[in-house]
């Protein structure tokens, strides 16, 4: 059985989706501090059966012993944690006390009970300003930010863990930048208050609940000024974490991997895309880059694509198409 910590969150229910229908048994952790309940039924609704969730903090050793003992974890899936890069400047302690001490919880009790297999979501912004595109995983690594930070130390500590005891099978997931959401409509990216990520503000502008997007920046040096990422759909991203779990199951030690397309697309070409699937309903205006943004940022996905089979389908059609369905879905 597999433990994913902040199940009820974008990720995590998108794997949660992707475990089941790869026929594994898992069990949620879920504080709700930014998820919804709503989001079990609905993972109940897609799946087709109930859901064992536990709502809780991570760092509260107790219930994780809980969870343990009356269930057995074979692997976590390491998903609860703050992500918001702005959020984190304004509140570095509560970043490196909830993000950190989360995974050193974890850690302690499975240890306690023998567990082996770790999964973490980190991200591709532990690259910080990389040196050349396309991003390759042996690539130095720095941070721009407290968020960013959180990633690269929970990384060290994770090394450090698999050094004292090599039994321990870890993947460190590098996520690029995940859109869009399940063919059903019913599950998606939905952040409380004003999004800090491009597109689920897109969407948010497409159906009317916000005015006009503002493009931070169009003198970047890229094809069209505006700045480019590597859009990854969330189910593919979801898949990259079954394969990633299949790897464990080989006992690799520690291993990391880029999840990303491999195609850089810009915000003006994601804006484009978008207005071709909901009639052009997104307005922006262009205003100044926002503190901390880089240029240009893409994957390699090659070490992902070789060592664990996985390859990302999904277009950027499927990736606006998915997201406006689930937005106009979501009430
Ligand atoms: C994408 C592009 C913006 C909003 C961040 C984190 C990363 C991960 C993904 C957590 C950039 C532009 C955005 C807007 C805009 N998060 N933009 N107007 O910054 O690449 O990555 O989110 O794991 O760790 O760093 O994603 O979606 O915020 O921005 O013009 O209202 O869209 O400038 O070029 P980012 P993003």
């Amino acid at each position: 059985m597999i433990l994913l910590t902040g199940g009820l969150g974008y990720i995590g229910s998108h794997t949660a989706v992707e475990l089941a229908e790869a026929g594994y048994d898992f069990v949620i952790i879920d504080n709700l501090s930014n998820s919804k309940i709503e989001v079990k039924d609905k993972l109940e609704q897609i799946i087709g059966s109930p859901i064992k969730f536990y709502k809780g903090d991570v760092q509260n050793e107790e219930i994780l012993t809980k969870i343990f003992t009356e269930n057995d974890i074979d692997a976590v899936i390491h998903f609860a944690g703050y992500k918001a890069v702005g959020e984190s400047v304004a509140k570095p302690i509560e970043y490196y006390d909830n993000n950190i001490n989360t995974t050193l919880a974890l850690l302690r009790v499975m240890r306690k009970f023998n567990v082996k297999n770790f999964v973490f979501s980190s991200s591709a912004t532990v690259y910080g300003r990389a040196k050349s595109m396309p991003i390759y995983e042996d690539f130095e690594v720095s941070a721009t930010n407290p968020y960013g930070r959180t990633k690269l130390f929970i990384e060290e500590i994770l090394k450090d863990a698999y050094v004292a005891d090599n039994s321990l099978n870890i993947a460190l997931l590098r996520y690029f930048n995940p859109v869009g959401a399940h063919k059903s409509g019913l599950i998606g990216e939905n952040p409380n208050g004003i999004p800090n990520n491009l597109m689920p503000y897109i969407t948010r502008v497409a159906t009317g609940k916000l005015d006009h997007l503002n493009i931070f920046g169009n003198d970047y040096p890229t094809k069209d000024g505006t700045g480019v990422r590597d859009y990854i759909h969330v189910c593919d991203l979801a898949l990259g974490h079954v394969k990633a779990v299949k790897k464990l199951e080989t006992a690799p030690g520690l291993v990391v991997y880029n999840l990303g397309t491999g195609t850089g697309y810009s915000v003006l070409e994601m804006v484009n895309a978008f207005n071709e699937v909901c009639g052009n309903k997104v307005k922006y205006e262009f205003a100044p880059r926002r503190p901390g943004d880089i240029d240009v940022c893409y994957a390699c996905p090659d070490k992902a694509e070789k060592e664990l089979g996985f390859k990302a389908t999904r277009n950027l059609k499927d990736m606006c198409e998915s997201s406006y369905n689930f937005e106009i879905n979501n009430k």
